[in-house]
């Protein structure tokens, strides 16, 4: 195994539009819509193609659907064997929950996203889903379709793979469609790439093997690429960056990727927390979950995957990503708790908890970032305990300046990764005083913990820029089951809103 087969392959299923059913397709693909509360008894509905089933077959397949019980309630998978006038072996009904349900793109995503990781074993599948959304269905099928098994022997891969081929079932073969298939291709494939940066354990993910890794990548997408090692962030004053990486054997680097659009393009600068393992330094974590610190460069991963989604999809906007990578080791050249730094630009900051480090290596960066003028900026961290306190593990938290907040928060909720709104209170300000310094980097109490991290950043963020940072917590990786398009592990969250937010400014400014 290569180190860069992981990041490198494109993976996933093909897939093809076809108005019929390919002839090795095996299963067949159906959404199934529930009925009203109102009417107890009613039955759901098939969702299928015109002309694709005739009367019998769906009725056929109706009965059996309804003798298993089948509700078509959000996400249920029924199957049953198909009717033997039928091509493919098995149909498999996806609930797409009620009507208004089905009408949500999310949750059309979710549910393709569920249907694709009930085919294990199926080698070639066709599905009626794109019927009721194409673009929708398409990103949840390669989403949901993605697994992560480079550091599995044969012992543990799993046995039975998931679809190689699968036909979206289309009224006709449109150059649209194939537009839309390809763009809904171009962004999971991104979002595999910062899954699998997630999903790569510390031992193999530092930050010299990152910077390496987002090198290669952003080259081969036509990024220009500028990596900063631990000399040239030292002579010229990255303090936060150097304070935090100092207590690693592995080294702290700074990579800069870039999309150039056309000379009048905005600009947008990325920034992304990317340490790759968080001990918490000397003041260290307790040891029960510790593990889940692999996760700690989530930021990273989705602003260097989000660029290079950037320069795919052509987009007309110059982004620049500011990417931050450092490894929080407690050791005897750590930095301790007391230590003053002098974050790049001059600022200083008395670092009371060396585990508050991820806002010490994102202020150099957002400096960094907005010495080149950006139109807007944003950020995006794990970064606080107490977003999944305010929102859960599912739901980022979005601060910033109030109208591109807001923007960002919108755009997220199209894309289904649902960023929340949260305000940056002024009274929490006070509470980063330092008895020392310019700054404290932590509040001496509990209380609003991601708006005081927000808060923290906002002291770096000069006032023309437009700004946003998103705390992704316990959105960029997902410790339960897998659910709708999301696997265990890194989720890719928020890749899909930065591209978002990053295509409305392409088209509106
Ligand atoms: N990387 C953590 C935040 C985190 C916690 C991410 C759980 C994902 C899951 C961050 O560096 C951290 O430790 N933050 C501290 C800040 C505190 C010391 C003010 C926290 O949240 O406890
Ligand atoms: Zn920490
Ligand atoms: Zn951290």
């Amino acid at each position: 195994m290569s180190k860069n087969d992981t990041v490198d392959r494109t993976r996933g299923p093909e897939l093809d539009l076809s108005t019929s059913i390919a002839k090795d397709d095996t299963a067949l693909v159906i959404g199934l819509i529930s009925a009203p509360s109102s009417e107890d008894d009613a039955e759901p509905t098939l969702v299928i193609a015109e002309e694709l089933l005739d009367d019998a077959q769906a009725g056929e397949i109706s009965a059996a659907l309804t003798a298993l019980g089948a509700t078509g309630s959000h996400g249920e998978v029924t199957k049953i064997a198909a009717p033997a006038s039928l091509p493919v072996d098995i149909v498999v009904a996806v609930g797409l929950g009620d009507t208004a349900d089905a009408e949500s793109v999310d949750k059309i995503r979710q549910a393709a996203g569920v249907a694709v990781r009930s085919l294990e074993g199926v080698a070639s599948a066709a599905t009626t889903l794109s019927t009721v959304n194409l673009p929708a269905a398409a990103e949840g099928l390669f989403l949901g379709a993605y697994r992560f098994d480079e550091f599995r022997s044969d012992k543990t891969k799993p046995k039975k793979s998931l679809p190689g081929q699968i036909t979206l079932i289309v009224d006709a073969k449109t150059k649209e469609a194939k537009t839309e298939l390809d763009r809904a291709a171009t962004i999971a494939d991104c979002v595999a790439i910062a899954r699998d940066f997630v999903n790569t354990p510390p031992s193999h993910l530092y930050p010299e093997e990152f910077a390496a890794r987002a090198r290669t990548l952003g080259a081969k997408a036509g990024l220009t690429v500028e990596i900063l090692d631990d000399t040239e962030l030292d002579a010229q004053g990255y303090g936060g960056i150097i304070g935090v990486g100092k207590g690693s054997s592995r080294l702290p680097r700074l990579v800069r990727l870039t999309h150039a659009g056309k000379k009048s393009a905005k600009k947008v600068a990325l920034v992304g927390k990317g340490i790759t393992f968080d001990t918490g330094g000397i003041s260290i974590k307790p040891a029960a979950n510790m593990d889940q610190m692999t996760s700690d460069m989530g930021g990273a991963a989705a602003v260097i995957a989000a660029t290079i989604l950037a320069a795919r999809l052509d987009l007309d906007v110059s982004v620049t990503a500011t990417v931050p990578m450092a490894e929080n080791m407690p050791s005897g050249t750590a930095q301790r708790p007391g230590d003053v730094l002098t974050q790049y630009g001059g600022r200083t900051v008395e670092v009371l908890n060396t585990d508050a480090e991820g806002r010490l290596v994102l202020a150099d960066a957002i400096v960094r970032a907005c010495e080149d003028d950006p139109d807007y900026l944003i950020d995006t961290a794990t970064l606080t305990g107490a977003q999944m306190v305010a929102l859960g593990t599912r739901t980022p938290g979005v601060m910033g300046t109030e109208e591109f907040r807001d923007r960002v928060a919108a755009r997220s909720a199209d894309v289904g990764e649902n960023a929340w709104a949260m305000p940056l209170p002024a009274e929490l300000r006070g509470d980063l005083k330092s008895r020392v310094a310019d700054l404290a980097n932590v509040t001496p109490h509990r209380w609003g913990g991601m708006l005081a991290a927000g808060l923290f950043l906002k002291e770096f963020v000069p006032e023309n820029v437009a700004w946003a940072h998103i705390d992704i917590a316990g959105p960029a990786f997902n410790t339960g089951g897998p659910w709708g398009y999301t696997p265990k592990g890194g989720t890719g969250v928020p890749v899909r809103t930065i591209a978002a937010v990053l295509e409305d400014i392409s088209s509106n400014g």
